[in-house]
């Protein structure tokens, strides 16, 4: 199944509580495109140059370790989970997710994952595994998830708000509901209440409704 939406939808946590309550990991492609990012600026690559890019990922194999209470990311022995949120990744991300290369990077990956799992990210339910079961496709206005932001950083709730609404723009190529997807507005809901809401469809499909 596949869980995708727009930036601090609440994404990851409702994936990891739907994937706990299932018994079934979750993978978090935003991760990757995260650690693309981190080995692209490790090596100093021009974040618009593809081929600088993918050069960059080439000399890195990665591993996605898909946990339900989190995905970790390892480079060999290296844990690169802990870098992936920092600023520098967050500001260079949006940069390396338009490059189709890697994106086919990314995709690799996730397809090499046996089934069945909960893939969270943009585009799981369009591109990446468009025959997945049950799809979900998650938003909530930019002043909701800005506020939700604003209690995990001490940042002002304006200055994320318009952050925000940039990345909604920059993600917009590969960020749309598949047509087969179950649209929730968390706005109105606590984190419990989506992930129920989320179950109640995996439930009504598996019933064939
Ligand atoms: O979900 P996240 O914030 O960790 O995602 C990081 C970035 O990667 C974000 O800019 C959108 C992009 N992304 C994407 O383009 N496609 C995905 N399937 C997942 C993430």
């Amino acid at each position: 199944m596949t869980i995708d939406g727009v930036a601090a939808s609440g994404k990851s946590s409702v994936s990891s509580g739907v994937a706990r309550a299932l018994g079934i990991p979750y993978l978090s492609s935003g991760l990757l495109y995260r650690a693309a990012t981190l080995f692209a600026l490790e090596d100093h690559a021009d974040l618009s140059d593809q081929g600088a890019v993918l050069a960059a990922l080439g000399t890195h194999p990665v591993r996605l370790e898909p946990l339900a209470e989190g995905n970790r990311v390892w480079q060999n022995g290296r844990d690169l989970t802990p870098e992936l949120h920092s600023t520098r990744v967050d500001h260079g991300v949006s940069a390396i997710a338009v490059l189709p290369g890697v994106r086919a990077w990314v995709n690799e990956q996730l397809r090499q994952v046996p089934p069945p799992f909960v893939a969270e990210g943009r585009d799981m339910g369009t591109n990446v595994f468009p025959h997945a079961g049950a799809k979900f496709y998650l938003t909530a206005s930019p002043r909701v998830r800005a506020r939700r932001r604003a209690q995990e950083r001490p940042e002002d709730v304006d200055a994320i708000e318009a952050a925000l609404i940039r990345r909604d723009d920059l993600d917009r190529v590969q960020s749309a509901p598949a047509a087969d997807a179950v649209v929730i507005d968390t706005g109105p809901l606590d984190l419990d209440g989506v992930i129920g809401k989320v179950l109640a469809g995996v439930q009504r499909h598996r019933a064939g409704q």
